[in-house]
């Protein structure tokens, strides 16, 4: 049977290329190396998110060992009381008043750094620091180790990636688990007897049918959020910003109507979203494609595949902010019609986080600094086959 090999160095080069074999050619297909069924067309993958029967226990070995078990691998009740805890702390009301001040203020100091220089590293100087620093400060544990949370973000990402199951990635995400577990656990102790406003104390004092949630459990649960609402934040700033700067006419058009940033920043997660594929376990024998999936199956979706759906979007290899199959009206929510925020009961819970984060960025970005440009012959290069962005770019630009 013709097969595509994801681990290849080809693959991580240049996905788009397999997707378009994958999408036309195999739509569902077994991956012998991985023991996975694999998925590519969007229809398949927006089905699948909301087929109970494709479950979430593949977060049993992905995210399990590290994080213990969180909302990710639950279901039906357990699932919503706990995603109540923190679902509306980052959304609304509670947002728009309590949120953006800190995002706001927090963007303001990390962009005050590319103040009085006319180059920087946008990736490493802006990306990776500001959505660890606003999700930890809603948290509650502002003015802690930024530059640690980065390590031990990136060290969880590359175990929930790593396909090949390397040694060291394992050995480093266990690091991780430990110095988490030692700098949290005694501040979660402290917090139950002094809880303030923020999500952490929520956790300490919540209550899940009559029961408060264990040391260990919120330890769990914070550390997931630190990996989710700082891996994907930080890499869409950059291949948004990336998509504008290779565009030039469309950049201008969004620095002179605002109000645009929040269909580059849809397009852009259609066009190139941070997370490129999911995985998910069958309870049951599944026909997708044409092709039947049996039960207890692996799967493996692309979503970056998706995304690209010929049959769902027009000219889907173009970047165009103007586009008018994605709708833009409910982008992010469950009844979105793209899949980068995932689909279904585990629907992405930081979409109007990050929708804030990245609104606010941008009008900054463009308020403080003019005549931003890349700096050329650089290599731009994406890289990661689960969650997939760019590591470096620098850019040049006047201050206004
Ligand atoms: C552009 C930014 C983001 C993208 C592309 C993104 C993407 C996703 C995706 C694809 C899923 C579904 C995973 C699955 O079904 O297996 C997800 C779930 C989740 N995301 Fe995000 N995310 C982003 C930002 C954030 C932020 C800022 C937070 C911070 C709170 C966050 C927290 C979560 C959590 C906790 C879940 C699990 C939800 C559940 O299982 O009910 N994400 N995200």
């Amino acid at each position: 049977m013709k097969t595509i090999d994801f681990l290849s160095a080809e693959f991580n080069q240049n996905p788009y290329h397999f997707y378009r074999i994958m999408r036309n050619d195999l739509p569902l297909y077994f991956h012998e190396t991985i023991q996975a069924y694999v998925l590519s067309r969007y229809e398949d993958i927006k089905f699948a998110f909301n087929n109970p029967a494709f479950t979430v226990k593949n977060y049993e070995f992905q995210s399990q060992p590290l994080h213990g078990r969180t909302i990710l691998e639950m279901d039906g009740q357990e699932h919503a009381r706990h995603r109540s805890i923190v679902a509306p702390s980052i959304r609304g009301k509670e947002l728009q008043e309590k949120i953006m001040p800190i995002i706001e203020r927090t963007c303001a100091e990390v962009l005050n750094d590319f103040e009085g220089k006319n180059k920087n590293d946008f990736a490493t100087e802006f990306a990776a620091k500001f959505p660890i620093k606003v999700i930890s400060a809603i948290l509650g544990l502002e003015g802690e180790n930024n530059e640690k949370f980065l390590v031990w973000y990136r060290s969880f990402v590359a175990f929930i990636s790593d396909m090949g199951q390397h040694e060291q990635v394992t050995e480093a995400a266990f690091k991780t688990k430990a110095e988490i577990e030692e700098y949290l656990i005694p501040i979660i102790q402290e917090r139950r007897q002094n809880p303030k406003d923020d999500i952490l104390s929520k956790m300490c004092t919540a209550r899940i049918d009559g029961v408060q949630m264990t040391d260990q459990e919120i330890r769990g649960f914070i550390s997931l959020l630190i990996t989710a609402g700082a891996e994907s934040t930080d890499k869409i700033l950059t291949l948004m910003f990336r998509n504008l700067l290779q565009n030039p006419k469309q950049m201008q058009m969004l620095i002179e109507d605002k109000s645009l940033i929040e269909k580059a920043f849809l397009e852009s997660l259609r066009f190139s979203p941070p997370t490129h594929s999911i995985m998910r376990i069958t309870s049951e024998e599944v026909e997708v494609s044409g092709g039947k999936i049996p039960a207890n199956s692996q799967v493996i979706m692309w979503v970056g595949a998706a995304q690209r759906d010929e049959r769902q979007f027009e000219k889907s290899e173009e970047f165009d902010i103007l586009r008018t199959d994605l709708d833009w009206t409910k982008g992010f929510a469950p009844g979105a019609n793209h899949i980068a925020f995932g689909g279904g009961r585990h629907f992405c819970v930081g979409s109007m986080l990050a929708k804030a984060e990245i609104d606010v960025a941008f009008r900054q970005i463009f308020e403080k600094f003019k005549n931003i440009r890349l700096v050329p012959n650089q290599n731009l290069q994406e890289s990661g086959i689960f969650t997939r962005g760019i590591t470096n770019m620098e850019i040049e630009y006047d201050c206004n």
